[in-house]
């Protein structure tokens, strides 16, 4: 059976300071990781004391980005292996605010794909849906061609680990959360597009979540819903009391 995930994703929020209160916040008041698992992504700069503050919890913890090269001259990225090494379990990779505001391509969220294998790290990988996409007619292929891109040559033993997450980015940040037909329509095509790559099996083994205004008031409905194992928030991961009614809303 799949486990339920609950992930946050602070972006550029927070404080080394806040990031540590958050953990000590929510230590003990976390779902059984059998029950639900939970992971917080944060700036690479609070990672080394997360991981310190979290001893014994059962908290996740990822990154928001990596590099796709382990190691060189590349001023200013984050070496994968790095994160590994830390302790870093998990990657955020090709987040729509990376691929607008860094120009990130398929190509590029590829190469990233296999460099977080490559390192030990499960890449949770998103997949937008701009507002004048959805209204378009090629809607359907884009979301197809973003997630066909990103799984390029990755092997089915790597693919079944993957996670991933539909995250219309019209519903990000602007508190209009995709309806649940919406949400769950961009869930099953992105599990379709993995039965197609892979097997149904697989895709069925694939965690895919729904990211976009989620809260606390609608998460349980988004929760409900056949092809979405799981939520990644944005501004709702932000306070641990709101964090912790996300972690613990689960009933699958
Ligand atoms: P919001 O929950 O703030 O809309 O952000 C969603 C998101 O981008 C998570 O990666």
């Amino acid at each position: 059976m799949k486990i339920p995930f609950v992930a946050g994703n602070w972006k550029m929020n927070l404080s080394v300071d806040e990031a540590v209160k958050f953990l000590q916040d929510i230590k003990g008041k976390l779902p059984d990781p059998k029950v639900t698992e939970t992971c917080i992504a944060a700036s690479p700069l609070f990672l080394e004391s997360m991981i310190q503050e979290n001893v014994g919890s059962s908290l996740l913890i990822s990154a928001e980005n990596c590099f796709y090269e382990d190691e060189g001259a590349y001023t200013g990225e984050t070496s994968p292996k790095a994160l590994h090494e830390m302790g870093v379990t998990h990657v955020i990779i090709g987040h729509s605010e990376r691929r607008k505001y860094f120009n990130e391509t398929d190509d590029i969220i590829n190469k990233k794909v296999h460099a977080a294998f490559r390192n030990h790290l499960t890449p949770i990988v998103c997949c937008d849906e701009t507002m004048s996409r959805r209204e378009s007619s090629d809607r359907i292929s884009w979301v197809v061609s973003q997630v066909t891109n990103a799984l390029k040559s990755i092997d089915p033993q790597q693919a079944q680990h993957i996670i991933v997450a539909y995250e219309p980015s019209w519903a990000i940040g602007s508190g209009k959360t995709a309806s649940t037909d919406e949400a769950e329509e961009g869930c099953y095509l992105i599990r379709q597009t993995i039965a197609d790559l892979y097997s149904d099996d697989l895709a069925n083994q694939v965690r895919v979540l729904y990211g976009g205004s989620v809260n606390d008031d609608n998460a349980d409905e988004i929760l409900a819903q056949t092809d979405i194992d799981g939520v990644l928030a944005g501004g709702a991961s932000l306070k641990s009391d709101s964090f912790l009614k996300l972690a613990n809303f689960l009933q699958k």
